[in-house]
């Protein structure tokens, strides 16, 4: 018989879409701005110079200050890239730039991760920059990214597409390289039919996902790169995570120590917390989502069912998610709030420890309910005493009230950051990911996917060709605002 700590992954249950808004969403990665724009852009920047300039201009430690501060380090670059960054553009043997040379840095900074001068901006000032699509932004420097923006906008054909990664029910995710950069990093391209999206009415929820990957940079997020898409499809190339899922690790590993988990529910934290404090609920949280990088740090990822504008506990009323992760005021109907995070977080950590989320049936009426009613019990390692804090800090998080669900109350993240499970952690530092993860994912040889299902790794990794035509009002309905548009051959069809 099966065993039933080998469970298959866990599919999201949809909600019901509602009309798009019409608010015009900033374009993605490579795009142009205006002069009028770049006018301001710079004036932001500015505004970053003079706060890290001391005296006479800006010194490596004040940009290295600058890029941690922003996550540029963490989120983006390294600081060996900072500092070749400053080296570049150093006039003989200053060791402060000027504003001037501090802007080159900038454009190199960006150049090196094959971003934009202004998302480069928009990290260091927080602001959302909105670009004009007709006119060009003379600042990028890439000669190649010049290339491909100016004579078309990236397409499927200007990756490399090396291995599938996963699939689901609307595409699949492969890892890709950039052809213009074959030396750069490798990233994972996820594509969505919209065929397959409009059937399950996902479209405003895949638009939901791009706005809040490509506005929220977090070094425990997975960051959109690149998004674009053409009459049948949608693209979206993200930060590429080599050690694959926690889903994975479960599977293999079955359950993982104390220390381990302590490190992985504190990233979780910030990242829910950065979430939280810009009112999205994430709704989604569960080991298939939660990816880890190849030195085992981890970010949380799909971001289809995050809800904007949640203020209140009762803000948002969608019945939606995971089964396993469902909190009971989602069961009841009852209107949610963040609350419904911190639920899946503590059922997460759980699964962790013991094997299984805490309230888990094959049967998934019987799970509804032993959610709503189960007195809590402690299972396998979390019924020994090392784990005292560890049952303290979830029966917080697994209250069923959610005013007095730890993280809920008015101290929000840090109450749950204030726990004694967390006592030998300093926040500060894990967000500037100074401990060392205790389980760093093998990977014998760059671009080995020894981390991800052989069911996906062993097929063909192409672009497959979409059967479904899309009638005249379901291309316009598809044409999203938000991502560039091309058509199969890769023009312009705007
Ligand atoms: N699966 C889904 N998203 C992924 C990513 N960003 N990296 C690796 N595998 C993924």
């Amino acid at each position: 018989m099966k065993s039933i700590f080998n469970r298959k992954k866990k599919e999201t249950a949809p909600p019901p879409s509602s009309s798009s808004g019409g608010r015009r969403l900033s374009n993605v990665a490579l795009s142009a701005v205006s002069e009028g724009e770049m006018a301001e852009l710079n004036k932001a920047l500015k505004g970053v110079f003079d706060k890290y300039a001391e005296k006479k201009g800006i010194t490596v430690d004040g940009l290295t200050a600058m890029c941690k501060e922003c996550s540029l380090v963490e989120g983006k670059l390294t600081e060996a890239e900072v500092s070749l960054a400053f080296a570049k553009v150093k006039l003989k043997k200053s060791t402060t730039l000027n504003f001037d040379r501090f802007q080159e840095v900038c454009r190199a900074l960006a150049s090196t991760k094959g971003v934009t001068y202004q998302n480069i901006i928009q990290l260091a000032t927080g602001q959302d920059v909105n670009t004009d699509l007709e006119s060009t932004d003379h600042f990028d420097v890439d000669p190649a990214l010049m290339m491909s923006r100016q004579k078309k906008r990236l397409t499927v054909e200007d990756f490399d597409l090396l291995k599938v990664l996963g699939k689901g029910g609307f595409g699949k995710v492969m890892l890709v390289k950039l052809k213009t950069d074959p030396e750069g990093e490798l990233l994972a391209m996820k594509s969505l039919r919209k065929a397959a999206l409009i059937k399950r009415k996902q479209l405003e929820h895949t638009e939901t996902e791009r706005k809040i990957a490509q506005t929220i940079h977090h070094p425990f997020l997975v960051n959109l790169r690149y998004a674009f898409q053409t009459v049948d499809k949608l693209y979206l190339v993200l930060d590429y995570m080599g050690g694959g899922e926690i889903f994975f690790w479960l599977q293999k590993q079955r359950r993982f120590s104390k220390n381990r988990v302590r490190l992985y529910m504190a990233q979780m934290t910030l990242a829910l917390e950065a979430l939280h404090k810009k009112d999205i609920v994430y709704r989604d949280l569960k080991s298939e989502n939660t990816l880890l990088d190849l030195k085992g740090n981890l970010r949380l990822t799909d971001f289809g069912l995050a809800k904007e504008n949640v203020k209140a506990t009762k803000g948002a009323a969608t019945f939606c998610g995971t089964p396993e992760y469902l909190a009971p005021e989602v069961l009841r109907n009852e209107g949610h709030g963040k609350g419904v995070d911190w639920w899946a977080m503590g059922t997460l950590c759980y699964e962790m420890i013991h094997g299984l989320p805490p309230f888990y049936d094959q049967n998934m009426q019987k799970m509804y309910q032993k959610v709503l009613e189960e007195k809590l019990v402690w299972k396998g390692p979390l019924a020994t005493d090392e784990h005292e804090d560890t049952r303290e800090i979830l029966s917080g998080l697994l209250h069923r009230k959610q005013d007095q669900r730890l993280g809920c109350g008015s101290e929000a993240a840090d109450e749950i950051k204030a726990h004694r499970f967390f006592a030998s952690l300093d926040f500060e530092k894990v967000l500037n990911k100074e401990y060392e993860p205790e389980f760093v994912p093998p990977i014998a040889h760059e671009g080995d996917v020894s981390n991800f299902d052989k069911e996906f790794t062993n097929q063909r990794a192409m672009d497959s060709v979409v059967t479904t035509n899309l009638d005249a009002k379901e291309i316009e309905q598809t044409k999203f605002e938000g991502f560039t548009f091309t058509d199969k051959g890769g023009n312009m069809g705007e």
